[in-house]
């Protein structure tokens, strides 16, 4: 069933700055304008409405979603971008940021999108159980659709994923193992990896950029086999770090941040990281997102999507296809692709 907007009152419309930026707008049931901004500004407010009288709000929440989405399809990416800072100033935002995960994502604390914060609000880590528990109850139910949209159980599987890799190559190499994460952010699959708790691997080394994500590493890591390292790609890339060979070389939640170019130019250097029979596996979003137009928008958090073409032109342009094994594949729901290269031995 649709949710038809039963309730709309004409007046909760705009913000003041907005109608100082757009001009006046001519909103009334039923009538659409000429201007493509005009009319999703007045069904955001519709929709905002609906927020704010009806319980259901994960139905609601859907159907914002899917008309986002479609809205963006309709008048293209670019257009789109050109008019996010817009919507991004109605006031349904401050609705939409009651949600404690997209208000996270939307200010950034960190200084930049996608951090290991963000995503302890997908893994439901104990970490962010105060701030959940803290939101007003529309918030905890918008958190309640958001935490299970189609690419947080994405996310969730790809830390399980990553935690079975691990235990697997542990299995296969025995107590040497070596791994490398890459942009490891708070390392959450190590929570999960029995061959770490068993103490079946010998050396682990979580690389990030971000300072704060390092020392949350270092302070339920600290004393183990996982070596925090604060670096960068740039870096690693750049050979700064001595690091060795490694059994594992991974990274999650990096190449959807990364052009081509610096896609390639990085699992060329993962696969130098690696043993003789070595595996290098990289994840990325796959196009199609039904939340991507949502996330861009409203939690402002942009990802660069791929398709399995796009993967397979990063291994293919990465390695002599001869020299590895090499495999593309997505997880359950079909939202994460996945590319993995094992070197032959
Ligand atoms: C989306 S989080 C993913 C964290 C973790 N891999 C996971 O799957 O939960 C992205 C992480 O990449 C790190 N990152 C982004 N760009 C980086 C770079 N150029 N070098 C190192 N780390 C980077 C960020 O600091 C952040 O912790």
């Amino acid at each position: 069933m649709s949710l038809s907007p039963t309730h709309f009152d004409g007046e909760s419309l705009i913000t003041p700055e907005l109608l100082a930026q757009h001009g006046p707008l001519a909103i009334e049931m039923g009538r659409t304008s000429d201007d493509p901004v005009t009319d999703i500004l007045a069904t955001l407010s519709i929709f905002e409405v609906l927020f704010q009288n009806r319980s259901d709000t994960a139905h609601v929440l859907t159907e914002m979603v899917v008309y986002i989405n479609r809205e963006r399809k309709r008048l293209g990416h670019g257009t789109w971008k050109a008019i996010s800072p817009i919507l991004r100033q109605h006031s349904i935002c401050a609705i939409l940021h009651q949600d404690p995960f997209t208000d996270w994502s939307f200010r950034k604390p960190r200084g930049y999108s996608g951090d290991a914060h963000l995503l302890d609000y997908i893994y439901l880590h104990p970490n962010v159980e105060k701030s959940v528990s803290g939101a007003s109850a529309l918030g905890q139910r918008l958190y309640a659709y958001s935490k299970d949209v189609s690419s947080s159980v994405a996310v969730r599987e790809r830390r399980d994923l990553l935690a079975k890799l691990v235990d697997e190559t542990a299995a296969q190499v025995g107590p040497e193992t070596e791994i490398l994460t890459l942009a490891a952010g708070h390392l959450r699959e190590a929570e999960k990896s029995e061959a770490f708790r068993d103490g079946g691997i010998k050396r682990w080394v979580a690389l990030d950029q971000d300072p704060f994500s390092v020392a949350v590493i270092n302070q339920q890591f600290g004393g183990t086999a996982v070596e925090p390292l604060d670096g960068s790609v740039k870096g690693y890339l750049a050979d700064a770090y001595e690091l060795g060979q490694f059994d594992l070389v991974y990274a999650a939640g990096l190449y959807d941040y990364l052009p081509r170019a610096v896609a390639i130019k990085l699992t060329r250097k993962c696969l130098q990281s690696l043993k003789p029979g070595g595996t290098f596996l990289f994840a990325n979003f796959a196009e199609d997102m039904i939340d991507d137009a949502f996330r861009e928008t409203f939690m402002n958090w942009e990802l660069l999507l791929r398709s399995e073409a796009d993967m397979w032109d990063i291994i293919n342009m990465s390695v002599d296809r001869n020299k590895v094994q090499a495999d593309v594949y997505t997880g359950e729901n079909g939202v994460v692709i996945y590319g993995k290269i094992q070197l032959r031995v």
